[in-house]
């Protein structure tokens, strides 16, 4: 376990740049199993995610190479079709495995997925995507199990527009004959970006970024090198960060449409954001003013920005309201924030924030990824010393936070638990 300790430092000041997705570049490593040779992908993040994905791509049996922000592939001609529990219990996007085996394979299972703590986390959504293309699906020893005869294109309604859904529905139907429609599909950037690299395979997917996509299955897939989109959850927590220390910071590798709920969130609280092609400039004020987030799908705003976005708003003048529509847990994290005397009452999926004068150092926990760096956001501006302890949660998402943020004049050490 590792543990960060800071201590703060007045504003951020500087440049720093962005790396790629995160939740892009787990469903593109899972798809490369849709065929099989060589690929090339690039900005895909060094972080403990992507390297559990590919140790579990290694388990059945692809040769894979990752140094700095490339991953290299060699995919067979025949992987395994099990992915061990051991590993996939550490991620949740190990589920994203089950769409992209179904491609080449009549029977795949897939351990019940773990991941953060952040509440309930079903799988009824992609599985009635592959039962209505005609797959069956059962659980054993803890593992779903999809088998198919030969699928076929059917018309699919989420009822709730889920991100794993959509990506894992989107790759089985590359399988099935005819067109498979997803309804009321999420419209995520990185849907978009996975519908990219599918298409540069050979797929045949249009609509993703609306919430109408079509499949035609039965493409010939051919391995391709891609460059995965930069992360816009990343850029989110560097924005508040500036944000909090009232900092002026140069965020470079971003896509600022991707970034809009949040631009236009901060920009309503009082914080200067200016855009420029491929980069942002974030220009914190010395007082920011309360406002209301609601979590949504994209282009709502964030529920990974959900976290970050309480740390700055425990220091707004007046008072502020996030309502959780995502993941209910996500709240949690404002037990550890009143450790460091942020006034926040729950209820429900609400949170009313009263905003304070100062934060004080703590010892806290870090309970999930992004209640992790909101604790580093806290850590930045509150008086003497904060220790987050099990920061390990906090690596699987973000590559030297700590690092990035020192170069931009913060004090964050990382040491050993
Ligand atoms: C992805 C992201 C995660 C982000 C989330 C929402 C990845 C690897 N992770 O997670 O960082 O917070 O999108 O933007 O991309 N649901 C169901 N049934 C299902 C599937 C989901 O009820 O079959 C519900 C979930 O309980 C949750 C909501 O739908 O309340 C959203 O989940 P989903 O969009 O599926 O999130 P993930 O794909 O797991």
């Amino acid at each position: 376990m590792s543990k960060y300790v800071i201590r703060p430092n007045g504003p951020l000041k500087g440049r720093v740049k962005i790396d790629g997705a995160k939740n892009a570049a787990l469903p593109i490593l899972a798809a490369t199993l849709m065929t099989s040779g060589e690929f090339t992908l690039e900005y895909v993040p060094n972080i403990s995610d992507i390297h559990v994905m590919t140790q579990i791509l290694n388990s059945i049996g692809v040769e894979t190479e990752h140094h700095e922000d490339k991953v290299s592939l060699l995919v067979p001609e025949q992987t395994k079709t099990e992915i061990p529990y051991c590993l996939a219990k550490n991620i949740r996007a190990s589920n994203l495995f089950l769409g992209a085996l179904l491609v080449r394979n009549k029977k795949v299972s897939v351990p019940l997925p773990g991941g953060c703590n952040i509440g309930s986390r079903p799988m009824d959504l992609h599985l009635k995507g592959f039962q209505a293309m005609g797959a069956e699906v059962s659980l054993s020893q803890g593992s779903v199990v999809v088998e198919r005869g030969n699928l076929v294109g059917a018309k699919i309604y989420l009822d709730f527009p889920s991100v794993g859904a959509t990506e894992n529905i989107m790759m089985a139907a590359c399988a099935a004959e005819g067109q498979t429609v997803i309804e009321n599909a999420a419209k995520e950037p990185e849907i978009v970006d996975l519908a990219n690299f599918l298409n540069a395979m050979g797929a045949k997917v249009i609509g993703a970024g609306t919430d109408l996509i079509k499949i035609k299955g039965f493409a010939e897939f051919n391995p391709v090198n891609y460059a995965v989109i930069p992360d816009r959850i990343e850029a989110g927590t560097f924005m508040i960060a500036a944000a909090i220390t009232r900092g002026e910071v140069i965020l470079e590798n971003v896509i600022s449409t991707h970034l809009q709920p949040l631009i236009a969130k901060l920009t309503e609280m009082g914080v200067e954001i200016i855009e420029e092609e491929g980069s942002l400039k974030v220009i914190g004020k010395d007082s920011v003013m309360s406002t209301i987030v609601k979590t949504l799908p994209y282009p709502g705003f964030p529920t990974d920005l959900q976290s970050p976005m309480m740390a700055l708003l425990s220091l707004a003048g007046g008072t502020s309201t996030i309502v959780e529509n995502v993941f209910e847990n996500r709240l949690s994290l404002a037990d550890e924030l009143k450790r460091m005397g942020a006034s926040i009452t729950i209820e429900g999926h609400t949170a009313i924030i009263e905003g304070v004068s100062g934060l004080k150092g703590a010892a806290v926990r870090a309970l999930d990824l992004r209640a992790g760096a909101a604790l580093i956001l806290a850590g930045l501006i509150a008086e003497g010393k904060t220790e987050i302890l099990e920061a390990n949660h906090i690596e699987r998402g973000y590559y030297g936070i700590d690092e990035k943020l020192n170069k931009l004049g913060a004090i964050v050490e990382k040491l050993k638990e």
